[in-house]
């Protein structure tokens, strides 16, 4: 499968699809506290994107993914599935919500912490943002997926954090998951050259311990290999003449326009 580049009218359906994945975070964050169920907030989120926004839930059904979100706790560093159990104090969780409207695609998530939380998780949570912010800042024309994997992982090391591998980021439009692979490590000046009109999601996972992961029976979830503490953000943005357009940007993030 080839890198697409987006027209304007695709990036303008982009744009769309981004602010409304973007939303549907905001919409969840106040009830993302001790007592909640994961699927609760599952159910929050499928009323919200189906009932009020008119979008689709991407994961819903997507490869046989039973739930409309992804909620990732503690451990787990992605593709968690919502369940019947409740967080508790000190919990932080990952809520990945990808939607999608006019046939396109807006893949977006954050962490949250749950009531008190240990220095170290909340460290972890902030790093790892702050993690992402890095690799969207090499994004311009003439610079490499190389150059976006290489201050991640440099950044990762410097605080003493691993990085998962297993798992990227992507190419996004029409489909889900398109080319290209959008590793989090790398080396500079190497790899696919970015240019203007592509769109892809940068989404990196960091753990406190060792970076290798397992599968869980259940298909999905993904968890540390040692129990360690995990945490991913991620947005979708394209490409632009001089930089970056950040579909999934919310207020206070420096990407972020209200029109
Ligand atoms: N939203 C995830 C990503 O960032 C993918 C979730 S696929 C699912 O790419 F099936 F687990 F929902
Ligand atoms: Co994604
Ligand atoms: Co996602």
């Amino acid at each position: 499968m080839a890198i697409t580049i987006k027209t304007a009218e695709e990036i303008r359906k982009m744009r769309v699809a981004g602010r409304l994945a973007a939303d549907v975070l905001e919409m969840i964050a106040p009830h993302v506290v001790k007592g909640i169920t994961t699927d609760e907030l599952d159910r929050l989120c499928h009323e919200y994107m189906v009932e009020e926004q008119k979008t689709i839930p991407a994961p819903l059904n997507y490869h046989g993914f039973p739930k409309s979100i992804c909620t990732s706790v503690n451990n787990v560093i992605c593709h968690g599935i919502p369940t019947n159990k409740k967080l508790k104090d000190g919990d932080i969780i990952n809520i990945d919500i990808t939607v999608i409207k006019d046939d396109y695609h807006g893949d977006t998530s954050q962490m949250f912490c749950v009531g008190k939380t240990s220095i170290r998780a909340e460290r972890l949570c902030k790093l790892t943002q702050e993690a992402l912010y890095l690799g969207m800042e090499q994004v311009k024309p003439g610079a490499t997926l190389g150059d976006i994997g290489h201050v991640i992982a440099k950044f990762a090391d410097k605080h003493g954090l691993s990085v998962v591998r297993e798992y990227c980021g992507h190419g996004i439009g029409r489909i889900f998951h398109e080319d290209p692979q959008v590793l989090h490590y790398g080396k500079a000046g190497t790899g696919v050259e970015l240019r203007e009109g592509m769109c892809f999601t940068i989404e990196p996972m960091l753990n406190i311990g060792k970076r290798h992961s397992k599968l869980l029976q259940d298909g999905w979830t993904v968890v540390t290999k040692d129990r360690s503490l995990s945490a991913q953000w991620e947005h979708t943005l394209a490409v632009t003449a001089d930089g970056l357009e950040v579909f999934t940007a919310r207020p206070g993030e420096p990407w972020y326009t209200s029109n």
